[in-house]
């Protein structure tokens, strides 16, 4: 089987209160995105990127993404919510792809993602009956609040992970999970879901999602920093 990978890049980026969507504003010079679908054409265990853009995306056609050659593929058939985008990703690609291949689902709005997550998580899961994701454990102490905002119990973060993308799952599973699923924010809840538990396998922090303004200066230090 092989491994393709879906990039949900139809959110309007709210939470970012930018003019633009986030998936366009610049990091180190380019459109965020870019770097995300260079480190997904970069991977070698990656067959083909399809990018899931909203129907109306007035952005994509400005730039020149030639150099990406035909292993990338733009989709105008973004939906209302992220599981939404992906589900009509799926459907959109069921005819070049077979029910067994393996569908890595990446945020556009990580665009640290490294070589080695890839790797990692392709490694790991390859031979795996369910599938899993990248995720690292909870750094934080955490606290459940009451109706009045006071502290209503600890919850011990022994044991909690964060989840993140890419979220790799077999093509025929994961479209009968977001078909049936509800409100769910990544593909593993679905999966949950059908009563299937997906494997974590361990990531790193520096693969963030960009969701505030914050968020961008981080990825640009992480970005420059990188050793490779
Ligand atoms: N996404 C999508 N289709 C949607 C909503 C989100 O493809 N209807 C994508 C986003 O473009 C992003 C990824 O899903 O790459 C993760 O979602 P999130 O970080 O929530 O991005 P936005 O929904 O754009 O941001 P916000 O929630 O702040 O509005
Ligand atoms: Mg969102």
């Amino acid at each position: 089987s092989r491994c393709f990978a879906i990039v949900p890049a139809a959110g309007s980026g709210s939470r970012m209160k930018s003019e633009q969507p986030k998936q366009y504003l610049s990091l180190l010079g380019q459109p965020l995105i870019r770097h995300t679908l260079a480190a997904l054409c970069a991977a070698p265990v990656i067959d083909r990127v399809y990018v899931v853009l909203s129907v109306g995306d007035q952005e994509w056609d400005k730039h020149d993404w030639r150099p990406f050659g035909d292993r990338l593929v733009p989709l105008f058939c973004g939906g209302a919510s992220r599981a939404d985008s992906v589900l009509n990703g799926l459907r959109a690609i069921a005819d070049d792809t077979s029910e067994y291949d393996w569908i890595l689902v990446h945020d556009a709005a990580r665009p640290c993602l490294a070589p080695w997550h890839v790797e990692s998580l392709v490694r790991e899961l390859l031979h795996d009956e369910v599938g899993g994701i990248l995720a690292v454990p909870v750094a934080d102490t955490l606290k459940r609040e009451d109706s009045t905002h006071r502290v209503a119990a600890t919850v011990p973060r022994e044991g909690l992970w964060q989840a993140q993308t890419p979220q790799m799952f077999r093509n025929v599973m994961l479209k009968r999970a977001l078909e049936s699923a509800r409100n769910v924010t990544d593909e593993a809840s679905a999966i949950e879901a059908m009563g299937l538990r997906p494997r974590l396998v361990r990531g790193d922090p520096t693969n963030l999602k960009v969701t505030f303004p914050l968020d961008l200066h981080l990825a640009e230090w992480i970005l420059q920093h990188r050793e490779d």
